[in-house]
């Protein structure tokens, strides 16, 4: 039996100002089909997993858009997280939901903010990673052969003589590391990125937890014979509250043994920063992307995503300009990555 987590309580800062707190970025729409990330990713899996099947894991503050979104996700599988803390509690409270309907099921455990460009190649990928988390206590992921030194990815080392069905066993798992060392794994050809999605069944995953983060584990116990008594919320208030923020990289991947890997060409993008959106949206001749009512003259490879107002432009290049009701920016696009930076200073003001 196949059934999937969504994680969806993230809350990216990058895509301001249209992501905003109560506005993620799993929330957004930024393909040209108006479909929110979290809408793609449930449909993309469809074929793999039936609808009843598909939990999603986010705050509580974002059940109303999961709701909104999503209205063919039965209620009970949106599991709410009174406070966020991190990957490796959201994916413990999936397991003990998920393992309450089924026996021993495998657990495709997804992100809900990332595209996928060629769907089919990406579920043959899953179906055979299932597979081999269905063989035995083994965590699978999925990966991806990097192309520059990215820092903010997991980067894992594979055995290319040691494998099962498709996939090779993983020598070693590395979260986020510096730049430098980030070149090194490039240069040795011997690593691919985590996608950041995960495959196992579910008594491997708490078998993992209860080995690397007994705390947690402990606490999912509780939360686990709370569910469905009158103490359900309030249990699952007081162990959250308590939980260490623990991704599940450095929680349990770093550590873990039995680690697989397959690799897949299935068009996978992150989606870090509006410059993504250059990539995912059809660009005019004139290297322009534009969402929205906007007139342009003179203007090059400019990113606008408009709103309700009409925009005009003259004479610019290499600019993004994103209008909400109550904020625009604008911003060069070598200078994407300091978008964060309005948020912090918007935070010293407030
Ligand atoms: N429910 C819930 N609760 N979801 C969460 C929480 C939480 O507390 N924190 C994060 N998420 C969701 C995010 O919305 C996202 O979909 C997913 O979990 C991953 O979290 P990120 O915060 O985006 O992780 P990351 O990008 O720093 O790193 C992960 O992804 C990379 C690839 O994109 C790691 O797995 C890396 O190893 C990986 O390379
Ligand atoms: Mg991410």
């Amino acid at each position: 039996k196949k059934t999937a987590l969504i994680m969806a309580g993230g809350r990216g800062e990058r895509f301001w100002p249209k992501s905003r707190k109560n506005l993620p970025k799993q929330f957004l729409s930024l393909t040209d089909d108006g479909k929110t990330m979290i809408q793609l990713t449930v449909e993309r899996i469809l074929p793999l997993v039936d609808m009843q099947d598909i939990y999603i894991a986010t705050n509580r503050d974002y059940k109303k858009l999961v709701r909104e979104q999503l209205p063919e996700i039965p209620e009970e599988n949106i599991l709410c997280e009174p406070v966020g803390r991190n990957t490796a509690p959201c994916i413990g409270l999936g397991a003990v939901h998920i393992s309450r309907k089924y026996d021993d099921a495998v657990m495709l455990v997804l992100p809900s903010d990332h595209l996928i460009k060629y769907n089919t190649i990406f579920l043959n990928t899953l179906s055979d990673a299932a597979e081999v988390a269905e063989q035995g206590e083994n965590l699978v992921t999925l990966g991806i052969t990097p192309d520059y030194p990215e820092t903010g990815y997991g980067y894992i080392k594979f055995n290319p003589n040691q494998t099962m069905k498709r996939a090779f066993a993983v020598d070693r798992f590395v979260e986020k590391p510096d730049l430098e060392t980030a070149k090194e794994y490039l240069a040795t050809e011997q690593y691919l990125w985590n996608s950041g999605m995960f495959i196992w069944k579910v008594s491997t995953i708490l078998h993992n937890m209860e080995k690397y983060l007994p705390e947690t584990y402990a606490g999912l116990q509780r939360i686990q014979n709370a569910i469905a008594t009158e103490d359900e919320r309030s249990v699952l208030e007081q162990e959250f509250e308590a939980f260490h923020s623990e991704s599940i990289d450095y929680g349990i991947m770093e550590k873990a043994q039995n680690i697989y890997i397959l690799s897949g060409s299935f068009g996978w993008d992150d989606v870090g920063s509006w410059l993504a959106v250059e990539r995912i949206r059809q660009s005019n001749e004139f290297g322009n992307v534009i969402t929205g009512n906007a007139v342009t003259v003179d203007t090059k490879n400019t990113i606008i995503e408009g709103d309700k107002k009409l925009i005009a432009t003259v004479g610019i290049e290499d600019l993004i300009i994103v209008d909400t009701e109550d904020a625009l920016l604008i911003c060069e696009k070598d200078s994407a990555g300091n978008i964060k930076k309005v948020l912090e200073n918007l935070k010293i003001c407030n």
